[in-house]
């Protein structure tokens, strides 16, 4: 019922886009190309929220309402940079791709993810 393999691999999978996306800028492929992979990231990561968020329910999760608003949080910023990625010229757009809050992504599933895991760890509840 609390399948937290599925956050695992939906992680790696996030981890693995968000490689392709940087590789794609880096190769400097073309916009749009750039912009379908960002497309994919956001409408991916929006799939996992969701699932994530559902967990945290059936696990009775207490810092729900925290969490979501973290995950509402880095879909604005997805989203923002995107709009501003669309009016800038090429030497700017690799400049505002560097601002894409990988980072932040990635400190999310470390810290603020891990605490859902370890809450149903701890919970006694099989993975
Ligand atoms: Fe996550
Ligand atoms: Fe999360």
């Amino acid at each position: 019922m609390f399948d937290v393999s599925e956050i695992d691999l939906q992680h790696q999978e996030l981890v693995n886009m968000l490689n392709r996306l940087n590789d794609a800028v880096k190769n400097n492929e073309s916009r749009e190309d750039i912009y379908r992979i960002i497309d994919d990231v956001i409408a991916f990561t929006r799939l996992h929220f969701a699932t994530e968020e559902q967990l945290m329910i059936q696990s009775g999760y207490p810092e729900i309402e925290w969490h979501k608003d973290k995950h509402k949080q880095l879909i604005q910023e997805a989203l923002r940079l995107k709009g501003k990625l669309e009016y800038v010229g090429e030497q700017l757009f690799t400049e505002w791709f560097n601002h894409w809050p990988f980072a932040n992504v990635l400190a999310h599933i470390q810290y603020a993810d891990k605490q859902i895991e370890d809450h149903i760890t701890q919970s006694g509840v099989k993975k």
